[in-house]
């Protein structure tokens, strides 16, 4: 019902509309559970492989209203060590006709106090087990390159012990700078302080898919080598490739459908450089096909944003069955079972 009416408002008064509803606890999904969709990794059990993509909920103030969707994590972020407005509005397009959204929000954040205590009380009311959560990290606008790591060891110092796992953010568009930090220097260094912050909680790195192949192999052989458990592929890309929408000159991040075939490429590439690293796959998945190409070319988990948008509240239910008739039709026993 809330849907239609959302649609016709502007897309960041509709985001904040929605995040307010689902803090309300006002939606709820129920969704298949199924044994064969169940992946273990992290050292958690997931209930199916689908999370919630960093950036829906930077602040962490609607975890649970999201689980009860049904994603079975939700990525919440990028946190920044400080709050920050982000850039100026207009920064956020819907592309109706790619099935994309381009934008250029730039970090708005409450900051780590502000993410910390919402996630404390909700582990306080609910408990650790109410969600499985990642956290994305990220630095502020006007932290400089060479005191980047500082910003994103004081993020992770401050919440990690609420995350399964945590991802480096090198890969907004929307942070003048940030995109150069990913070099095999800085990841590795990034890396090993974060490692000394908890060494025992998985790390990702979120690439760009802007990022030519060999620098993805490079770059997640570098993490893994220093500790990480593998990448996150893939953020936004600042290609406007193949796009008919009149809003395609924004400027900003795409995500959805046209990000699709260079996402999943991304993940095929790294999959085959790195057989043991941890890859989360994301951009563009909006249906089980997808989810299943996904998990083919090698992601252990995904996560969708653009089709939650566009799909609404019973995107993850929707691609779960589609997923669950794709793998009958295959005989797949296991989401374990469709990887490489
Ligand atoms: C994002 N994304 C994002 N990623 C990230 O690491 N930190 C962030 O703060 C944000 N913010 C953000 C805001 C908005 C409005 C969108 C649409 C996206 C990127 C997101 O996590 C994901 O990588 C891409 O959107 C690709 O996935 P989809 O949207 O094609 O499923």
């Amino acid at each position: 019902m809330l849907r239609p009416l959302l649609w016709r408002l502007d897309p960041e008064r509709a985001h904040s509309i929605a995040l307010w509803a689902l803090r309300k606890g006002w939606l709820c999904r129920s969704i298949p559970l199924d044994e064969r969709l169940r992946v273990d990794a992290l050292g958690v059990s997931f209930f199916h492989p689908l999370g919630l993509a960093a950036g829906f909920d930077k602040d962490a103030c609607a975890v649970r209203g999201l689980t009860r969707l049904g994603f079975s994590f939700v990525e919440v972020g990028t946190v920044t060590p400080r709050p920050q407005r982000g850039n100026a509005k207009p920064r956020l397009f819907r592309l109706p006709d790619d099935r994309a959204l381009i934008n250029s929000l730039g970090f708005n954040s409450g900051g780590a106090d502000a993410v910390e205590r919402n996630l404390a009380a909700l582990f306080e009311k609910a408990g650790s087990e109410a969600a499985r959560i990642g956290v994305n990290v990220g630095k502020n606008r006007d932290t400089p390159a060479q005191r980047a790591i500082a910003d994103y060891v004081s993020v992770w110092n401050r919440l990690a012990r609420f995350a399964v796992y945590g991802v480096v953010n090198v890969s907004s568009p929307n942070t003048p700078g940030l995109r150069d930090l990913q070099t095999p220097s800085f990841v590795r260094d990034v890396v090993g302080a974060l490692l000394e912050v908890a060494p025992e909680k998985p790390l990702l790195i979120k690439l760009s898919p802007d990022e030519p192949d060999d620098a993805l192999v490079e770059l997640t052989g570098e993490a893994v080598a220093a500790g990480a458990a593998g990448v996150v592929l893939t953020n936004t890309t600042v290609s406007r490739h193949g796009l008919c929408s009149t809003k395609a000159g924004e400027l900003g991040g795409l995500s959805g459908e046209p990000l699709r075939p260079r996402a999943t490429d991304a993940v095929r590439v790294v999959r085959r450089a790195h057989p043991k690293a941890f890859i989360v796959g994301v951009g563009g998945i909006s249906s089980g096909t997808d989810l299943l190409e996904r998990v083919e070319a090698g992601a252990d988990l995904c996560q969708v944003y653009t089709a939650f948008v566009y799909r609404g509240p019973s995107v993850v239910a929707l691609i779960l069955k589609e997923l669950l008739r794709e793998m009958e039709a295959r005989s797949v026993q296991s989401v374990a079972a469709l990887r490489g």
